[in-house]
């Protein structure tokens, strides 16, 4: 983890309120540690706020990292309105990301709107490894990274009005899928309400199951106790940190 000076390289909104926003580092990245499901700590320009604003990694290279990011309130706004070459400081890589065994070969990847973004660095970080993608979106004017995806895994999208792809939920094609795909794990990002779904799927089929889970932040590198969330381990209550000792939890120790 580390504090790198960047500037905008590229910042193209590539769909309805979605912006692809990449920037350069003159300092290489240290890319030994990385993994799919990790995020960055971003300032955001104009003092919208002194706070940083989380984002997971979409992609990254030795000299620059891509985030999707959906505009919600001031700070996602100074972003989409950042000039190239502006000047903004980012700490990363955060968080534990998605860890995969050996033993998972065949892997299924479960997002929802802006939650495919963590999942796509995954088929990096682990190249050998057979992935099924199941993605869905409110809208064909919200549908991403489905190129992205296709390329790497085979891959189901589906709107919620069939305006795009298949007309559903994804967790509805996961389920009429699962004897044919019989996965190893499932990697789950979405909204809350539609994690809840799928950490039920993932439990009921006795599947393994990981899902990365957001929440507010602070400082981001575990100090503040801003992002708690509970967990149970061992039949007992916990709080944990999302920053810290997340934002990737097993769905068996989350509660959602
Ligand atoms: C680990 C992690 C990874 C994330 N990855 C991405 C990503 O890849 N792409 C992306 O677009 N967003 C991502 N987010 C959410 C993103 O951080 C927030 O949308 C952003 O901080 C909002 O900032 P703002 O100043 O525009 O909005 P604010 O003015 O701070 O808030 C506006 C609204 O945004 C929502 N919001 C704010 N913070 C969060 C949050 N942490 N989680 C959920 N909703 C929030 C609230 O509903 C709030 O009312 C991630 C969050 C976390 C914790
Ligand atoms: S944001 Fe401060 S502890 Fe997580």
């Amino acid at each position: 983890m580390k504090d790198y000076l960047t500037t905008v390289k590229s910042n193209e909104e590539i769909n309805d309120g979605i912006l692809k926003l990449t920037l350069e580092s003159k300092e290489p990245f240290d890319l030994g540690s990385f993994r799919g499901g990790q995020f960055a700590h971003l300032e955001v320009p104009d003092g919208a706020s002194l706070l940083r604003r989380p984002f997971g990694i979409y992609e990254i290279t030795e000299h620059t990292v891509t985030f999707l990011i959906a505009k919600k309130g001031a700070g996602t706004d100074s972003l989409f309105k950042a000039k190239i070459g502006t000047e903004l400081k980012v700490i990363l890589s955060l968080g534990n990301g998605f860890k995969l065994e050996e033993s998972d070969k065949r892997v299924v990847l479960l997002g929802a709107g802006m939650g495919a973004a963590p999942l796509y660095p995954v088929m990096s970080t682990y190249p050998n490894k057979e992935y099924f993608t199941f993605l869905g979106f409110r809208d064909k004017t919200k549908v991403m990274c489905v190129e992205d995806f296709s390329t790497k895994s085979k891959t189901v999208v589906c709107t919620d009005d069939g305006s795009y792809g298949n007309k559903g939920f994804p967790t509805d094609y996961l389920k009429a899928g699962l004897d044919e795909i019989k996965p190893d794990v499932i990697l789950i990002c979405g909204p809350h309400p539609f994690m809840k779904i799928a950490q039920r799927i993932a439990i009921d089929n006795g599947i393994k199951a990981y899902l990365s889970t957001e929440q507010r932040m602070g400082c981001g590198i575990g100090a503040c106790l801003v992002c708690s969330c509970k967990t149970v381990k061992n039949g007992e209550e916990h709080m944990s940190r999302v920053c810290a000792d997340g934002p990737v939890f097993d769905v068996k120790e989350i509660v959602l």
